[in-house]
């Protein structure tokens, strides 16, 4: 476990509760100025806390970008590469990928999802990178609210495709992918050498 200091609300949830209408606003976080050190690093300690609490999330795209040095385990510094990322999106640096927020009905965060724009030259593609929901704010259609927000907005933007990556045991995720209307597009195989 890599991230040293974690947010509060990330205790994992004492039982998964029942599905409940979501009272959940999705949408794109507000750009911010450079000069806002605080929320680039808030955001990227809440979304490095959420993912490392599972080794399950990590890919091949986690072990090729080094947020995971072996495939295996995160990188001991997941948050200030987070941060960095968010950073480069909320200042326009990074303009091929947009963070989105879910909050509830006081403003309070439930969740995270990095969004990317591929374009191969023939069609817009839209990717996301990573999804967080809170441990306690799971099973309340959070994540479902994020697939619908990100598949409404890539079609306004004229994207064809919504795609994902996950690690091969993230079940739970699976089981949320399959029932938004994902299918399994291609697979992965890595051998030592
Ligand atoms: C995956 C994740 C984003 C789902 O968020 P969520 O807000 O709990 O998702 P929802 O409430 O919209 O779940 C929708 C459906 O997905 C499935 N599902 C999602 N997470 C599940 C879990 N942990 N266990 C079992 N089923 C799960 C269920 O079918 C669920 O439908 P149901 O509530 O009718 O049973 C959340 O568990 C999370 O942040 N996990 C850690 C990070 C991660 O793995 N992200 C995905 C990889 S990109």
């Amino acid at each position: 476990m890599a991230v040293k200091k974690k947010h509060a609300a990330l205790k994992p949830a004492a039982k998964r509760p029942a599905r409940a209408a979501a009272k959940v606003a999705v949408g794109w976080h507000a750009p911010i100025r450079d000069t806002d050190s605080a929320t680039p690093k808030k955001l990227g300690d809440l979304l490095a806390g959420v993912v490392a609490l599972e080794t399950n999330y990590i890919s091949h795209g986690e072990y090729l970008e080094g947020l995971s040095p072996d495939g295996r385990s995160w990188a001991k510094d997941l948050a200030r590469r987070y941060a960095g990322d968010i950073r480069a999106m909320l200042t326009g640096v990074d303009d091929e990928s947009r963070l989105a927020e879910a909050r509830d009905a006081r403003g309070a965060l439930l969740g995270l999802a990095i969004v990317a724009f591929n374009d191969n030259g023939a069609e817009l593609c839209w990717i996301i990178e990573d999804m967080a929901v809170l441990p306690a704010a799971r099973g309340h259609g959070v994540g479902a609210a994020f697939v619908e927000f990100i598949a409404a907005e890539a079609k306004k933007a004229g994207a064809k495709k919504l795609m994902l990556e996950s690690g091969v045991d993230n079940h739970g995720a699976h089981r949320l992918f399959e029932a938004t209307g994902f299918k399994l597009y291609s697979k992965v195989f890595v051998r030592s050498v």
